[in-house]
Formats: structure tokens, sequence, C-alpha cells
């Protein structure tokens, strides 16, 4: 653990989730984060006090009257860069509108002046009872962000939005805003947009394809961004790494170009912005052997291709008046013209009114968490996008889109 890393106050209420602190705990100190957790008392029926000092190497106090000499209830949230509430459940929303202040986590709340995120989790009825619309859209106008919960399996055997969302997607969230505090606006609320992402494979036989290296991370941090922004998002995912189903997102899910071509332009139908950025192969085998290709006896044969169509062009086509279209370019440049320019390029070729251009070779930009580049405007606009998270880069693109709206 870096004990010089941002601080971060990682809340835990008292729900069935709190099983999931202690992962989201450990993501943050692997990142370099210094964690002090502040569970309330009914947290600790869920997990125990030692897990949290054990993964954070810092004490566990609930109540305000403990380590009184250093004033723990004011200092720890002034001296705070970020605070996390996973999970917050209805109870914790009620007392944080309140400005409750009966133990260590809601003081420090009060305290705190840096950002706050809250990971809700409960009941479906909970978490849509006007009390608890209210609570929330409350916070949210005092400027603390409240994710949008996960829809799925709850305590139980009901289902519905409530579930806590993934750890890996809080503390991509908790890195955005360490970034960037105002990353999360609800600026795209009552809109539709649709984001592809991840590669396509290309099949040749029952068993095998032609892929790529895309991990879908890029597009995946589009879809959660706009979907804690407000926005009710479609993500048609192609091959990904192994990344958990955003909060709040439909995810459609493809293989091959043919298959991601109708998926998109099935889902397009009502959106105001469309995000291409999955990385469709450009090419696909004439035919598919009905049967797996064998290798005894066989001399081996070349592999002749087809092109596939090309989604964005397509979807530039049949664009509605007012619906936004944006493209991704993953350029190395060349000895005569620089991955800018190529993007230049490439942005007049396709049509489409906004292109994300990502310089891409030595490590960077594929299968990495961080990524750069340029956002090019058919209108001429050219901003750099520097070196971060690919939510922070995606907070960016929203930017554009919601400015552009
Ligand atoms: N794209 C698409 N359909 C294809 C190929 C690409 O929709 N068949 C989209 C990608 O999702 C991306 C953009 O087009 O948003 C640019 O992809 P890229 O592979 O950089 O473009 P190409 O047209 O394949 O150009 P290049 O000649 O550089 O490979």
């Amino acid at each position: 653990m870096n004990a010089a890393g941002p601080k971060v106050l990682l809340g835990v209420a008292g729900g069935i989730a709190a099983y999931k602190s202690a992962e989201l705990l450990r993501r943050l100190t692997e990142t370099g984060h210094s964690v002090r957790v502040l569970p309330t008392a009914s947290a600790l029926n869920f997990v125990g006090a030692a897990t949290f000092e054990a993964l954070s190497g810092q004490p566990v106090n609930v109540g305000v009257f403990s380590d009184v000499p250093s004033v723990q209830h004011v200092k720890l949230g002034q001296e705070a860069d970020l605070v996390v509430v996973a999970p917050a459940t209805a109870d914790l929303l009620a007392r944080a509108v309140q400005g409750r202040a009966d133990d260590l986590l809601t003081g420090s709340l009060l305290t705190a002046r840096c950002p706050v995120l809250f990971a809700p989790a409960m009941h479906t009825e909970m978490w849509e009872h006007p009390a608890t619309r209210d609570n929330v859209a409350l916070l949210r106008s005092r400027g603390v962000v409240v994710l949008e919960p996960a829809s799925g399996r709850l305590t139980g055997k009901d289902t519905g939005p409530g579930r806590l969302p993934d750890p890996a997607e809080i503390a991509e969230f908790a890195r955005l805003l360490l970034e960037r505090p105002d990353a999360l606006p609800r600026d795209l609320e009552g809109r539709r947009v649709v984001v592809s992402a991840g590669g396509t494979r290309e099949p040749l036989d029952p068993v095998r394809y032609l892929g790529n290296r895309s991990s879908g991370r890029q597009g995946y941090a589009l879809a959660r961004v706009a979907a804690q922004r407000g926005a009710r998002v479609t993500l048609v995912a192609g091959h990904t790494a192994d990344l958990a189903d955003p909060a709040a997102v439909d995810v459609v899910r493809v293989g091959s170009a043919l298959e991601m071509r109708d998926a998109m332009h099935t889902a397009v139908a009502d959106a105001d912005a469309v995000v291409m950025a999955a990385a469709v192969a450009d090419f696909r085998p004439v035919s598919l052997a009905a049967h797996k290709i064998k290798k005894s006896g066989n001399e081996p044969e070349p592999v002749r291709l087809t092109t596939n169509p090309d989604i964005l062009v397509e979807l530039v086509g049949a664009r509605k008046p007012g619906r936004l279209v944006v493209g991704f370019a993953a350029e190395t440049g060349d000895e005569h013209t620089d991955a800018l320019e190529f993007g230049r390029q490439k942005l007049a070729r396709k049509g489409c009114d906004l292109l994300v251009v990502n310089a891409v070779g030595e490590g960077r930009a594929f299968e990495v968490p961080d990524n750069a580049g340029w956002l090019l405007g058919a209108d001429g606009g050219e901003t750099e996008l520097a070196n971060g998270s690919k939510a922070l880069l995606a907070s960016r693109v929203w930017d554009a889109v919601a400015e552009r709206l």
C-alpha cells in the first residue's frame, strides 16, 4: 500500500452487499490509494472490523467517541481526497440527506469538501420508493454522485434494480472522480445512446475465427459513464476481456461484424447519439466451413477474405436529423504522416460528427487501462485528450456530445 497516494474514506453501510466492499477496498489499496474504512454499526453485522483493518492497514472505528484527542469525526472528512460509500443503504442515504452526524461516517460526510460517491444497494421497492427518489435527487442537487444501481438478483429470489455495481466499476468511478471531480454531471438525462465495444470474431469453421486484440475497455467505460450521466444506454459488445456488465446498461452480445451491424441498426432506432468504439474486422473469410478444418493429409489452404460492411459509414448514412455519430480511429502514423493527420483524413472519409483518435502501438491504448489522443469535430474543432483513465476519456467524449445535442 502506498500511504502517499490519494486519501480515500470508504464508508460501508449495513446491507448484505457489504461483503463486496472488501473487494472494493482491496482494489483501491492495490492501485495506490490510502483507504480508511468507516463502517456503520450495522455494517459490522455483515463484515468484521478485522477484515477491514487487515485489508486497509488502518484502524476501524464506528462511533464519534473513539480516539477523541485527534477529533476523528472532523479530521477524517477534512483531510480526505475522496469519500466512497459502498454500499449506501436507503437508511444511510436518508441520514446523509438530513445531515445527521451520529457516527464517524455521517460526521465525516459533513466535514468532507472533496468529491463524494455513493453506490446504493437495496431492494427494488426501497430504491423506487418516493422517499429514496427524493433523497437521491436532493443529494445529486448538492453535487454528490449517486450511482445508478445495477439490475439483477437481489437477496433471495427477487430481481430488479438495486444491486451494488461491480466493485471494479465502483473503483473505476473512484479513480475518475479523483482525476476529474466534475466528470459525472446528469447532463444526459432523457437521452438514448448506443455504444459498440470489443472486437468482432470472424468465423472460419465451427471452432476457429479471425479476431483482434481489442479488450472492450474503452467502449465499456463510455457506456458506464453515459449511464451514470443519466442516459438510457445500449451496449453492443463483441468479444472483450473479462469485464463486468456495466450497471444500468442494456448489453447485447454479438460475435461477427455482420451480427454487430444488425444489432447496431436495431439499437439506434430512437438513439440521440451513437459511438462506434468497437474494433470491427475489415475482412471476413469468404466461406464458413461446415465442419472443423482437418490438418491430417491436407496441404494448408490460403484463407480467402471478403470485405465487411463499414458500420460507421452506414450509421452516418442512415442518421436521423439531430442524431450524433461518433467514431474511433486507432492510428500508428508512418514515415510521412502522423497519427493525428491520419485521424483528420479518416474523419473526412467516414463523415461522422466526432472522431476520437488514439495513437496506438508501443503498449498504448490496447489492453491497458489508460488512453490518450485527440477529439476531432466535423466543425473543425480539435481537442487534445490528456493521458488518463478510459473513463476520463469517455467523460470528455460525452462532454462534446452533450454540448452538441
Ligand atoms: N468501423 C466500422 N466498421 C468497419 C470498420 C470500422 O464501423 N467495418 C468503425 C470503427 O468502429 C471505428 C471506425 O470505423 O469507429 C474506424 O475504424 P478503423 O479500423 O480505424 O478504420 P478503417 O476504416 O478500418 O480504416 P483503416 O484503413 O485505418 O483500417
